[in-house]
């Protein structure tokens, strides 16, 4: 099973750049990308801050443009994201308490897409009553779960960043070692600079973006920073016992070298590429 990881398209007005990038083209191009060499993924699953600024023009070019794609698209909403207004566009994806939540079938397991946005924040929050919908969720779903959300619930140690982490982290932390059996990974973006880890044991995959990339600075304490990293997504092959979380930097320009051959009998310095 094959699954596409978006996060953080940013989505504006078109003709607007980020960081001297164009989002919405840059969106394009990683669908492109993607589905020209995983037609087979069963999912693309975009983790949020969908609009640069919770514009309605945003969401309804995003709903025109996933509407034509061959394959199912899921959304979760980020702090750049406007919830009511997002919701305007998409009505369906609300659960019953208004949270864009939501499970999904999968050829091996159950996909979910949880709610971490807050009002008049960057931070993100996960109140009780979404711990109670995630509790529930994950206890009615056929494993292997594969989790996806905006915030990092793990600090990333790069302070600026963490100050805008999901602050319920501790509450959200408890459902997952509850049901850490049947979780097979977690999926988030947010940060816009790749990292990985796990939470209670299950692991954990941050994806870069598609448009504008970030850097870990770890002695910076004031100011989110930016970088010329390639724009990037995942993917993610799930076969047999193991699941495989690939970053692709399809914004990368440069050249690809061939450094040998696959025969080892053949390697040489006469041979490989130094
Ligand atoms: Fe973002
Ligand atoms: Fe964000």
């Amino acid at each position: 099973m094959k699954l596409i990881h978006l996060t953080d398209i940013h989505l504006t007005t078109p003709g607007q750049t980020i960081g001297g990038r164009d989002p919405n083209a840059n969106f394009e191009n990683a669908l492109t990308h993607a589905l020209a060499r995983h037609p087979d993924a069963e999912a693309i699953v975009i983790t949020g801050d969908l609009s640069d600024w919770g514009e309605r023009a945003d969401y309804q070019r995003l709903r025109a443009r996933i509407e034509r794609l061959p394959v199912r698209v899921q959304l979760a909403i980020g702090n750049h994201d406007d919830r009511a207004t997002f919701l305007e566009v998409f009505p369906e994806l609300a659960d019953a308490d208004g949270h864009v939540q939501t499970r999904f079938s999968l050829s091996r397991g159950t996909g979910v897409v949880i709610d971490t946005w807050g009002p008049r924040s960057h931070a993100g929050f996960y109140c009780d009553k979404r711990c109670a919908w995630l509790d529930a969720a994950l206890a009615q779903s056929e494993g292997p779960v594969f989790l996806f959300m905006h915030h990092h619930p793990v600090p990333s140690h790069v302070g600026p960043v963490d100050q805008i982490m999901l602050r319920d982290a501790d509450a959200f932390g408890a459902i997952i070692a509850a049901h850490r059996q049947r979780i097979a990974h977690i999926f988030f973006g947010h940060c816009h600079f790749a990292f990985s880890g796990s939470l209670h044991g299950v692991p954990f995959s941050c994806a870069r973006g598609t448009n504008h990339a970030g850097w870990a600075d770890f002695t910076e304490t004031a100011m989110l920073l930016g970088s010329d990293l390639p724009e990037a997504y995942a993917v993610v092959f799930a076969k047999g016992a193991s699941v495989t979380v690939q970053m692709v930097e399809f914004g990368y320009r440069g050249a690809h070298r061939i450094e040998g051959s696959p025969d080892c009998a053949a390697w040489s310095r006469a041979t490989m590429a130094r």
